[in-house]
């Protein structure tokens, strides 16, 4: 039996340089896609994957993350008056999420490790998640939401993986399959052997790229505690994470669904078409806009 994954760390401390000039006053995480800024989209995806605690990792001038999952009586008051039930109800159960969001400082942007050792205390002994909300994924059923039925098989460190193009895996944190079976399926797990940060692509091991959603074992803040440096001279928590590798046990979860780098303008664009054309009142609407385009 795995022990329940009950805690979700969303590291949104970061400056979103490559979305300037949009995120010089707005956190990039709150940035929405069709009408849900990012952190919104995953926070759900957390908490559908029965995740009951929200750690954000945060940096001064981005309090409007917090704020976003805060009460809103003046909105709601408002929303009332005008007969508005549904989006009273949306701002209410924003707010009862917000209840269970507790927020810690990063306070230098030393990288993903260090932001995610700054959660240390506020996870504590336990098996916790992170999502990095720049990733989304679209799918029936949310991918943490698939890889915490797929932990509870497993158990230990859980990535989620996907094939890239070879040119592309100095991008991401790229996984070693060994001598492993992988037959490349949608929702099979593969062993990880060995981990590297953003390898040079004459270098990578494999092009399955990790993409932002973890499970991991708290041993990890053991290892990210030394705090030494890696890829780009950031503390990384690709490195931490292959220092398990062997001690317990380790695999990428070929996950179903397509993801969406929302870090990158063209991938923020597909993913608002992509989920425009998942909503029943947007959809007709999208597909006129499609062929409007071609
Ligand atoms: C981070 C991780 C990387 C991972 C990626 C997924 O990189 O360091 O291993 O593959 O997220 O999006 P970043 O995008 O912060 O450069």
């Amino acid at each position: 039996m795995t022990q329940p994954v009950r805690k979700a760390v969303f590291p949104v401390a970061g400056l979103g340089t490559r979305f300037l000039p949009a995120t010089r006053a707005i956190p990039k995480e709150m940035l929405p896609v069709v009408d849900k800024p990012l952190i919104q989209w995953a926070v759900e995806e957390a908490a559908s994957a029965g995740i009951e605690e929200f750690i954000f990792v945060t940096a001064p001038g981005k309090e409007a993350i917090e704020a976003h999952f805060g009460p809103a009586p003046a909105l709601d008051h408002a929303l009332e008056e005008k007969g508005k039930d549904g989006l009273l109800r949306e701002s209410r159960a924003l707010a009862a999420l917000g209840a269970h969001v507790t927020c810690v400082l990063q306070p230098e942007p030393l990288g993903l490790g260090h932001a995610v050792w700054c959660a240390r205390e506020q996870v504590g002994g336990e098996p916790f998640a992170v999502l990095l909300p720049d990733d989304m994924v679209l799918d029936e059923t949310p991918c943490l939401q698939q890889m915490v039925a797929a932990y509870g098989k497993v158990g230990g460190n859980l990535v989620a993986v996907e094939d890239v193009p070879r040119e592309h895996t100095n991008r991401y944190g790229i996984v070693d399959p060994g001598d492993g079976e992988d037959t490349g399926e949608r929702g099979a797990l593969v062993a990880v052997a060995g981990l590297v940060e953003k390898p040079d692509p004459s270098q990578a091991p494999s092009t399955l790229s990790v993409i932002g959603r973890y499970i991991l074992q708290p041993r990890v803040f053991e290892l990210l505690e030394a705090g030494e440096r890696g890829a780009g001279g950031e503390i990384q928590l690709t490195d931490a994470l292959a220092g398990m590798i062997g001690d317990m046990p380790f695999h990428g979860l070929r996950f179903s669904g397509e993801r969406f780098d929302c870090g990158d303008k063209i991938g923020y664009l597909r993913a608002n078409m992509a989920y425009a054309r998942d909503r029943d009142d947007l959809r007709d609407a999208v597909a006129v806009l499609c062929k409007a385009f071609v």
